[in-house]
């Protein structure tokens, strides 16, 4: 048997980070430019069962059977291969790689298991329909943090733009003018599970001002979703601004990134906010194409550990 490969990409928060977690909408899309891979090979001298994790970037090469339960590695494969009603799979070794910085806001751990669920089911020779991936792709996400919206698990697994409510199925649109983000990395990792915790502790004691300030972001996330599939993407910068300012209210950005998001504006972006779990992580700021790679600059120059420069676009476009 050959080896077998799968990927997913990255992806980004456009709007609605947090309130998505309170049944508001939200907008994401996929970043093809950083990746995550699972390269399957037989080990046909070994017992069939046994499998081997070898992921390198977290110091990890063992058999499965030897790691935690709870490891989300492990969880996932064992929920892949319960899903596919596989008791004894043959021997394997799971090699996963990632170019996706971790704990950033790019959706790594969404990515990661949906690599390792696709690698596995090609494996197994079963061709799981995207929702499949993306529901087994959302238990893992439960143990990356307790209450995922399951934003990341969509856009990830479907690898396009999604106008996202929790509950509601899956909606993937088309974006009839392509327009142009700059990802500026703080370099900070924050970890989404606590931010989205702390975010909860405040809701439950400003349950008002907290509830107000949600569906002032889900208005914005749906009337930026009319500005893109009218083509009209001029108006996103005015969105992110206010979606970014609201995102400060309930306490998810952090002195890096409102640097990086300065610097942005004032270097000429049309709009920036933070994107994903905040207090670290990734911002993203809109701009012209042809003023993207001095963004790029600016923000390198403001402390940005990375940047990449991504065109926002239906995927067959
Ligand atoms: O930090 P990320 O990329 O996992 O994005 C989290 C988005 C939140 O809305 C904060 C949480 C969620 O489950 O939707």
């Amino acid at each position: 048997m050959p080896a077998i490969f799968s990927k997913a990409p990255g992806k980004i928060i456009l709007f609605g980070e947090h309130a998505v977690v309170y049944g508001q909408p939200a907008i994401a899309v996929p970043v093809h430019q950083v990746q995550a891979k699972a390269v399957i090979t037989p080990n046909p001298l070994s017992e069939p069962g046994e499998i081997i994790i070898d992921a390198p970037q977290v110091n990890l090469l063992a058999e499965w059977s030897s790691l935690p339960e709870n490891n989300p590695l492990v969880f996932v494969i064992h929920t892949t291969l319960t899903h596919l009603r596989v008791v004894r799979p043959p021997a394997m070794t799971i090699r996963v790689t990632s170019t996706i910085p971790i704990a950033s806001g790019l959706g790594s751990g969404a990515a990661v298991s949906i690599a390792i669920i696709r690698a596995i089911s090609n494996y197994l020779g079963i061709q799981l329909p995207v929702d499949e991936v993306s529901a087994l792709a959302y238990e893992a996400e439960k143990i990356h943090h307790g209450h995922p919206s399951g934003v990341d698990n969509t856009v990830i697994a479907y690898g396009a733009p999604v106008y996202f409510e929790k509950n509601h199925p899956c909606q993937l649109f088309d974006i009839p003018v392509p327009f142009t983000i700059v990802i500026g990395d703080t370099g900070i990792s924050a970890v989404t599970g606590d931010v989205v915790k702390d975010v909860r502790q405040k809701w439950e004691v400003n349950l008002d001002e907290y509830n107000r300030i949600f569906s002032s972001i889900g208005e914005i996330s749906r009337n930026a979703y009319q500005s893109i599939i009218q083509g009209e993407n001029r108006r996103l910068g005015e969105w992110m601004d206010e979606n970014q300012s609201l995102l400060k209210k309930i306490d998810v950005s952090s002195p890096e990134l409102d640097q990086l998001i300065d610097a942005a504006r004032r270097a000429g972006a049309l709009g920036a906010k933070l994107s994903g779990g905040g207090r670290g992580g990734n911002m993203i700021a809109l701009t012209e194409p042809d003023q993207a790679d001095t963004i790029a600059a600016v923000l390198k120059q403001a402390g940005a550990r990375n940047t990449i420069i991504t065109e926002i676009k239906t995927i067959s476009s």
